[in-house]
């Protein structure tokens, strides 16, 4: 049993994170500011079921300014999560934000953290950092050329983490999760935008021709990848976590007209820059060191990331479509 920090707590995979560590009988404080880049209320209600549960507490405090020694007190694994997510978003005049959360906050924790003795310090880190790749799968020692402000904002990340090692020996280790789905996944990422399209039987829009393919990695799976990184993870280190299958939006498209029983509305438009082509993990590393073995197929994980959208989506299509009661309504997290 460990005192653990879960900053993003209130996040789609810190919510995750927190519930697992609870689930293993770890106390744990979780941190969250409920940046306003996608409702707050979907992130408070990622956390409710969490509220009486023994070993549970939660602050809402922004890192890139509050009295973190008193966060850090008594803690002994972070699991840094908390970070302004989202490619595209990441050109413009918003790039304040990414700045703000993804450089300025981590190097406050990881300043503070100098001073309290931890067993491992976890960030997580993306696969954006190597932008168009040049082999897949990727291992971890690829150059890392980001081809998205958001991408060089993890790449800095990275940066600082190693050099905190180096210079303070502090024991950090960095994971580069590629794609994550399933319940609760954010409601700007693609799966969740494609489901509740076809759910609710509205256009759904294509970046590029569809050809493009990611290595999607399921929430819990990834989940279990990040506590093994607190236990067995080598400070300073670096871990590739994906879901172990190359898969194109084409082949997701046909899976989700599949599970949601909808004929899908597509409406192609020209790729976003920033977006890779390709992205494949190499996660050999992470299956030596961290015992890292993904759970499920994406046809399987989908089908948990479907249901969890039926139970919240006011229209629930199909042939034998059945309308929802408590239409609007923010739903029970799972
Ligand atoms: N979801 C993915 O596919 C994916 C892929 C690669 C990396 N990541 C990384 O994993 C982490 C979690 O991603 P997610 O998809 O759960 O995103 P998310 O937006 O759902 O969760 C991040 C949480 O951090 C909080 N936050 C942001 N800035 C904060 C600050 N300054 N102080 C306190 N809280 C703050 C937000 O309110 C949010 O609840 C992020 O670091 C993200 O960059 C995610």
């Amino acid at each position: 049993m460990a005192n653990v920090l879960v900053t993003g707590a209130a996040g789609f995979i810190g919510s995750h994170l927190a519930q697992a560590c609870l689930e293993q009988d770890h106390r744990v404080l979780g941190v969250d500011c409920f940046t306003s880049y996608y409702e707050p209320e979907i992130k408070r209600s990622n956390i409710r079921h969490m509220q009486d549960r023994p070993g549970w507490e939660f602050r809402e405090a922004d890192l890139a300014n509050a009295d973190l020694a008193e966060l850090l007190d008594g803690i002994e694994i972070v699991f840094h999560l908390a970070a302004q997510p989202g490619v595209r978003a990441s050109w413009g005049q918003t790039f304040g934000a990414y700045v703000d959360s993804n450089v300025t906050a981590l190097q406050r924790l990881l300043e503070a953290s100098r001073a309290v003795g931890l067993e491992r310090f976890v960030f997580a880190s993306s696969s954006s950092v190597y932008g168009d790749a040049e082999r897949f799968p990727t291992t971890e020692d690829t150059p890392l050329q980001p081809i998205s402000p958001y991408g060089a904002t993890k790449a800095l990340g990275e940066h600082l983490c190693r050099l905190y090692h180096r210079s303070h020996a502090l024991p950090t280790v960095m994971l580069r999760y590629f794609t994550v789905y399933g319940p609760r996944q954010r409601p700007d990422m693609a799966f969740n935008k494609l489901i509740t399209a076809a759910l609710r039987h509205e256009e759904i829009v294509i970046y590029g021709d569809g050809g493009q393919t990611r290595d999607f990695t399921f929430v819990r799976d990834a989940v279990q990848g990040t506590i093994a990184a607190a236990v067995d993870g080598h400070p300073g280190a670096v871990y590739n976590l994906g879901g172990g299958a190359r898969t194109s939006m084409n082949e997701v498209l046909e899976m989700i007209a599949d599970l949601t029983e909808c004929k899908l509305n597509i409406r192609r438009v020209a790729a976003q820059a920033g977006d890779a082509r390709d992205t494949a993990a190499d996660t050999s590393r992470a299956r030596t060191q961290l015992s890292f073995s993904p759970s499920r197929t994406l046809y399987d994980g989908l089908r948990e990331q479907v249901e969890w959208h039926r139970r919240r989506t006011p229209l629930v299509a199909g042939p034998s479509a059945v309308r929802r009661l408590g239409a609007g309504r923010i739903p029970e997290a799972v």
